[in-house]
């Protein structure tokens, strides 16, 4: 079954004209922070010589996502002072944003695409620093790009996509499910075989790949990370498609109910701070999508 959804994904994918591609400099940006002895000057040059990726990135540092400014003057600077870590998610969430915002045909509203991003992108990361998660850039970093997929088949799908949202939307069904009954295949499936030719790290590719599946747990830590986050996001109204089926699929106490009863097998977790952290998350969220997105 999972093998001709693959399939199917494949064929659907042959279909598609023109593939958007990460852009040049953000590919060679990528190379040099993969260097041993990263020189982030060099690296900063590289992004900001692209007037497109340069514009994305000034967004994004100048947005509430990054809160480090304070003294510092230019994006240049502020590029070396953030790290190769930090870079590193820069650059992919503006090849998301590039993914998204280039020649845009979806049915999906890109404002909500964004905000569920974003908002998966933020839990998720919240996650990872409640367990101890070595790295909680990184679910951050998957949680921005778990549902790129969706972005790219809805755009070359159009008619077919829009049937799968009235599907979703009247039945009550997850949008997940509703691509599966149109498609045969889902955005996970597309999103993987995307991954896997942009030559993103097998970790990203399976938190692409296996968000959806149903059974928790036995997915790795980070793919159950942003699974989990997913499912909260959608809970609180941070969906794809806006609030239209928030709550029908998947209320928020459900997803907190997973939380409970999975997180404690990747790490412990002081579950009420973590519960209060996240109060105010909605609109930390709609205020970074807005100051990026106007
Ligand atoms: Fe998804
Ligand atoms: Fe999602």
């Amino acid at each position: 079954m999972e093998t001709d959804k693959l399939t199917t994904a494949r064929a659907i994918m042959k279909g598609f004209t023109v593939l958007p591609t990460v852009p040049a400099a953000a590919a060679k940006a990528i190379r040099l922070l993969n260097e041993d002895d990263v020189d982030m000057g060099a690296v900063a040059d590289v992004m900001l010589s692209d007037q497109v990726l340069a514009a994305r990135v000034i967004r994004i540092v100048n947005s509430p996502l990054c809160k480090v400014m304070g003294q510092i003057q230019s994006v240049r600077q502020a590029l070396v002072y953030l790290g190769p870590q930090r870079v590193f998610e820069i650059i992919l969430t503006s090849c998301f944003l590039e993914v998204t915002d280039t020649n845009n045909r979806s049915p999906l509203r890109i404002q909500d695409c964004w905000e569920h991003a974003f908002g998966v992108g933020l839990v998720a990361r919240r996650l990872a620093e409640s367990i101890g998660y070595p790295q909680p850039e990184k679910a951050y970093v998957a949680g921005i790009l778990h549902d790129v997929g969706e972005v790219i088949l809805s755009q070359h799908r159009r008619q077919e996509y829009m049937r799968a949202m009235v599907l979703a939307k009247d039945e009550g069904i997850d949008l997940y499910d509703a691509e599966v009954r149109v498609f045969g295949t889902s955005h996970a499936e597309v999103g993987r075989l995307l991954g896997e030719q942009w030559n993103f790290p097998q970790e990203f590719v399976e938190v692409i790949s296996l968000h959806h599946d149903s059974n928790l747990g036995v997915l790795p830590p980070l793919t159950l990370l942003v699974a989990l986050a997913d499912r909260f996001c959608i809970g609180v109204g941070l969906s794809s498609m806006g609030e239209q089926n928030t709550n029908k699929i998947l209320g928020c106490a459900d997803a907190v109910r997973l939380m409970q009863e999975h997180l404690p097998h990747v790490g412990s977790c002081d579950f009420d701070s973590l519960m209060i952290s996240m109060e105010g998350l909605t609109d930390e969220v709609s205020c970074a999508v807005e100051s990026i997105y106007s």
